[in-house]
């Protein structure tokens, strides 16, 4: 059964099912360099559906979010081990841009990540990549860290993260 979460204008945003996953890997492959197996978005969806999330127009994908939970050391707590939620990737095609869609998509993920009782939320994303940066920032996340070389193309990631109460 389709969870439809918001709706924008036209624009759906509900979490994802199997028979989507074809549409999300080709919006992933014309909007970023990291793509990633049909196996990874499988057991994404598998392990963290709510916060595996789709936007959709008149029956059109046209963005995506994609997230998993870790444990791990604490972004924020000295010596704090906490689960954490973790945005893999999100992405919206081009033409569906500066309408709200991403901020959307990010907002239903940490609603996502809020369900599986994460502690904190964090993602990568390139220096460069100021809308996304920007994007993030609006949620309160920050800067915590400057990974080098963290691209296959050698640029840097900024590692951004919040604290979920
Ligand atoms: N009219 C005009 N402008 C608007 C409207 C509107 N109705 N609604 C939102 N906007 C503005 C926002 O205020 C924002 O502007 P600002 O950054 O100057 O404040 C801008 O549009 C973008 O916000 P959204 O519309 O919510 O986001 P969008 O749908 O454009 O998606 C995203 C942002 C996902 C980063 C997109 O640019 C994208 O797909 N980029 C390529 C892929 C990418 O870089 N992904 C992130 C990689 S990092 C990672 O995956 C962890
Ligand atoms: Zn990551």
């Amino acid at each position: 059964m389709q969870v439809i979460l918001k709706t924008l204008g036209d624009c759906n945003i509900r979490r994802a099912e199997p028979s989507d996953l074809i549409s999300i890997m080709e919006i992933n492959l014309k909007t970023l360099p990291e793509h990633y197996s049909d196996y990874f978005y499988e057991s994404l969806l598998a392990e963290l559906p709510e916060a595996f999330i789709v936007a959709e127009i008149a029956g059109k994908h046209v963005g995506y979010i994609m997230c998993k939970t870790e444990f791990g050391f604490s972004n924020f707590k000295k010596l704090g081990f906490v689960k954490k939620g973790h945005v893999v990737s999100i992405a919206v095609l081009d033409e569906y841009r500066k309408k709200g869609i991403g901020n959307a998509l990010v907002e239903e993920s940490v609603n996502g990540v809020k369900l599986r009782k994460c502690d904190e939320f964090y993602l990568e994303v390139r220096c460069s990549n100021n809308e996304a940066v920007r994007l993030y920032e609006k949620f309160g996340f920050i800067i915590k860290q400057q990974l080098n070389a963290y691209y296959r193309d050698g640029e840097d990631a900024y590692l951004m993260a919040i604290e979920l109460d």
